[in-house]
């Protein structure tokens, strides 16, 4: 059996003891590399952005920052995921603070994925700009059924416009988060998910989505469920079979099947560190 193979089976046995991924589970950790400093100013505003950040997160979904001056100055922010609820962000941004503290020590420049939220800094500003890299995308490690027909035009077509809709959405509560439910031959359900930054312009929105949306179908337009972060916007399907009640996926949330994570390399010169704490999986 190649590696990978042998990994996949690891890890499905990982989630089957754990009783699977979790609403609040990690995704991956990027610290990048080539930006280090020993700086106390710097990682004095560092702490400060991330406990206002922690602290932000329980009264909203979303938010930014820039604490410190001149060279020392530190940009942050955190994102929810639409659908979660404050209870559920606030926990989540509060445990990625303070592993991406912990993981990135003397990194002036770091991203942190989880299944609910994202949380980043950097001492460049970075709010506005469009960035595709580093990004994390999970999958179900179970192909879709042969009975779902034409599956991949199917969810194509619906992406597409699902990401249309959501570019409408740039001044609503959760900026740009849409999710949509359509039912096809009356066999199963397809869930899509989109989201962008709030910062985007509803252009840069679109053209993040339909990016992320493309290298999720490369790796795993064939799977029931996928789930993609980017810096800048994430991109979610999932399938169920509701004539039998059965929910193959809800981002993680009541997870049905093992899930793979994809991407194992380096991006963007930044060095990526595999969660599943079982394996320590550095990958070059
Ligand atoms: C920062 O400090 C750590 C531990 O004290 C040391 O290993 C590292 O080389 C230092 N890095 C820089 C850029 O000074
Ligand atoms: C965040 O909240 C904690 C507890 O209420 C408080 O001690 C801390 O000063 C706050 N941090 C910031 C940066 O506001
Ligand atoms: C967040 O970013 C926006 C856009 O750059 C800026 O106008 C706003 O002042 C920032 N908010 C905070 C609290 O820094
Ligand atoms: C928030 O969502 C979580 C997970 O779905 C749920 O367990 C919790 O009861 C919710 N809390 C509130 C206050 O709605
Ligand atoms: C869209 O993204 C590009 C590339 O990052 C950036 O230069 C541009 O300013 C963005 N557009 C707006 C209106 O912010
Ligand atoms: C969906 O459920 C129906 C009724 O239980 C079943 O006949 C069908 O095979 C199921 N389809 C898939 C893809 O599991
Ligand atoms: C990492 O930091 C270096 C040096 O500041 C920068 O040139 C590079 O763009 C950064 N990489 C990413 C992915 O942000
Ligand atoms: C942080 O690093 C430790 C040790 O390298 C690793 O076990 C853990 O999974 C990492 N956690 C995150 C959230 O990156």
């Amino acid at each position: 059996m190649e590696t990978t193979k042998k990994l996949l089976v690891l890890f499905c046995l990982f989630f089957i003891i754990n009783q699977a991924i979790s609403e609040s589970e990690h995704m991956e950790t990027f610290c990048n590399k080539s930006s280090t400093s020993n700086n106390t100013a710097y990682n004095t505003n560092l702490n400060t952005l991330l406990s206002t950040l922690s602290n932000q997160s329980s009264s909203a979904n979303y938010y930014n920052l820039t604490t410190g001056l001149a060279s020392d100055k530190v940009h942050g922010m955190f994102l929810c995921i639409g659908d979660v609820n404050r209870t559920t962000c606030n926990a989540c941004v509060k445990k990625a603070t303070i592993e991406i503290a912990k993981n990135c020590t003397n990194h002036r420049e770091a991203i942190i994925y989880y299944f609910s939220c994202m949380v980043r800094y950097s001492d460049k500003f970075f709010l506005s700009t469009l960035e595709t890299k580093p990004n994390t995308f999970w999958s179900s490690t179970d192909p879709i059924p042969k009975s779902f027909g034409k599956f991949r035009q199917r969810l194509s077509d619906k992406m597409g416009e699902v990401i249309v809709r959501s570019s409408l959405l740039s001044s609503s509560v959760t900026p740009y988060y849409l999710q949509d439910t359509t039912r096809f031959d009356d066999h199963y359900d397809l869930e899509s998910v989109v989201q962008c930054s709030p910062h985007l312009d509803p252009r840069n929105c679109t053209t993040c989505l339909k990016l992320a949306f493309q290298e999720l179908t490369h790796c795993c337009g064939d799977q029931l469920w996928a789930f993609i972060f980017t810096p800048k916007c994430l991109v979610s399907f999932d399938t169920s079979n509701s004539s039998s009640n059965i929910i193959y996926f809800q981002r993680p949330k009541r997870s049905g099947s093992c899930s793979l994570k994809g991407n194992n390399k380096i991006l963007g010169g930044m060095v990526l560190s595999v969660a599943a704490s079982v394996f320590s999986l550095l990958s070059f």
